[in-house]
């Protein structure tokens, strides 16, 4: 279902647009059980905390055919290509653990800051949209988002390369400090199959997990293919360089594999 204009009017004021209820529990069942599986392997692909603990598995679409679905499931390209009213490729993929106990902090940043500074993409006209696999509650390190902080451009940053095992352009106390004056900070919460959508210069940022509980949230970062990457210094893995515009799946083709997964186990 096309955004509405409410809708659109919301993200454009904001910066974010959450979507509750976008995806079955069954669907969500098999995608975190393959998660946990990919966890385990010690593909290049997946990056550990520095206490060992899975932190995040790139480009999971292209070895996983759960994930491969989910990345070409028409509830998440339509409504970012209708927002940049263009085709998408898929700029960067990621399964984040935020295990539970172990799930590190991942520093306050805007994307878009890495996106140009490292990858060379010409505008912010990409954008993440994520689907929590896991109950995402205030206390097991959601994600937190200043409101409105997207509607100030690209911002200075630090390139942090010792806070985590990942290294990220940084914003510094006294900017955030200046942006949560403004817009507060907001950690929206809410049980598996939820979709929250935001734009590429939104200030984010999330907790460590030290709770018994895991919180899993899948990001695809889509770009509008008229603004794809120009610079190739990151693995391939983490900027993707196959330009090629996203053709969207069925919108039942996640739960047709997730049933025909579940009868053959
Ligand atoms: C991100 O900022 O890209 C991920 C943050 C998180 O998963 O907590
Ligand atoms: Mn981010």
């Amino acid at each position: 279902m096309p955004l509405s204009p409410q809708e659109i009017a919301e993200f454009e004021e904001l910066g974010y647009l959450f979507l509750p209820s976008c995806f079955s529990e069954e669907e969500i069942e098999a995608l975190r059980e393959e998660a946990v599986e990919i966890y385990k392997t010690d593909r290049e692909e997946v990056w550990r905390e520095e206490n060992g603990a899975p932190r995040t598995a790139f480009a999971a679409h292209t070895y996983n055919e759960a994930f491969g679905l989910l990345g070409a499931d028409p509830r998440l390209i339509d409504p970012v290509s209708q927002i940049f009213g263009e085709h998408l490729y898929m700029h960067q993929y990621k399964v984040n653990a935020k295990a539970a106990f172990q799930g590190a902090v991942w520093q306050w940043h805007q994307d878009y800051g890495v996106w140009s500074r490292d990858d060379g993409m010409p505008e912010p006209r990409a954008m993440n949209i994520a689907v929590f696999l896991d109950e995402v509650m205030a206390i097991n390190g959601p994600l937190m988002f200043i409101p409105k902080s997207h509607s100030g451009g690209t911002l200075d940053a630090h390139h942090d390369t010792s806070t985590t095992s990942y290294p990220l352009w940084t914003l510094d106390d006294d900017t955030v400090t200046k942006l949560a004056e403004e817009g507060g900070i907001i950690a929206p919460t809410g049980p598996p199959g939820s979709v929250m959508m935001f734009h590429g210069n939104l200030v984010h940022a999330s907790p460590p997990n030290i709770t018994p509980y895991p919180r899993k949230i899948v990001y695809l970062t889509l770009c509008a293919v008229s603004n794809h990457i120009t610079k190739f210094g990151r693995p391939e893995f983490i900027a993707h360089r196959d330009f090629t515009p996203i053709e969207p799946v069925s919108e039942t083709a996640l739960l047709d594999y997730a049933r025909a997964r579940k009868k053959a186990a």
